[in-house]
């Protein structure tokens, strides 16, 4: 083999962060996660340890919302991530709107999904919450004129979890299949 092994290490990163909001009775508590991913067109996947206050509401509820976390929302985010809602009120941590499902919408985010739960996987130490997103609200700021996002407004921030870092979302490269216009 020419590339070296590096074992089992967590390499298909980086990834997008997002900050996991669901509420007890009538205050949220928030999370920050980086284990997320898109199932087919219409599923959303969330791995959350099971030691996490959140999963409890989660369960409770059956409903969570996700939202974005760009440049301006960083250090609130980060915050949610180094404290557990077992020990300290994070309630407070962002302006919220509650939606539908009875999530909190982050008012701070640039974009949030308010999901409904659909099932949960376990894996080793695990709950795998898979998701149907129910509504997407998106903040002007990062809307085009047709009303789509504009991702060169929208900054989102990413993670590299083998070292512990957020990273910068770059620049556009091309658009998609721009080789199919190379072959033409
Ligand atoms: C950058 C970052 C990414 C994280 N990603 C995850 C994750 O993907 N899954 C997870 O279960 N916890 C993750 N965490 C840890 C939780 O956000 C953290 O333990 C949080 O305090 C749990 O809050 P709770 O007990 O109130 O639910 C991450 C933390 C940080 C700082």
């Amino acid at each position: 083999m020419s590339k070296k092994d590096i074992g089992t290490s967590l390499a298909l990163y980086p990834s997008l962060i997002v900050v996991i909001g669901a509420m007890k009775e009538d205050k949220p508590n928030y999370l920050l996660v980086g284990h997320l991913g898109i199932l087919g067109h219409d599923h959303y996947i969330v791995s959350l340890s099971k030691t996490h206050y959140t999963n409890e509401l989660i369960k409770e509820n059956k409903s969570l919302s996700i939202n974005l976390v760009d440049e301006e929302t960083l250090e609130k985010a980060d915050y949610v991530g180094c404290v557990s809602g077992k020990k300290i009120d994070k309630s407070e941590a962002f302006n919220y709107e509650i939606g539908e499902l009875h999530t909190p919408i982050i008012t701070e985010a640039p974009v949030s999904i308010e999901c409904r739960v659909e099932d949960i996987y376990e894996t080793p130490g695990f709950e795998n919450f898979i998701l149907v997103p129910v509504h997407t609200f998106v903040a002007d700021k990062v809307l085009n004129e047709k009303g789509k996002i504009d991702y060169q407004k929208l900054k989102p921030v990413l993670f590299e979890f083998p070292t512990y870092q957020y990273l910068k979302t770059g620049d556009v490269i091309d658009a998609c299949m721009f080789t199919k216009k190379q072959t033409r």
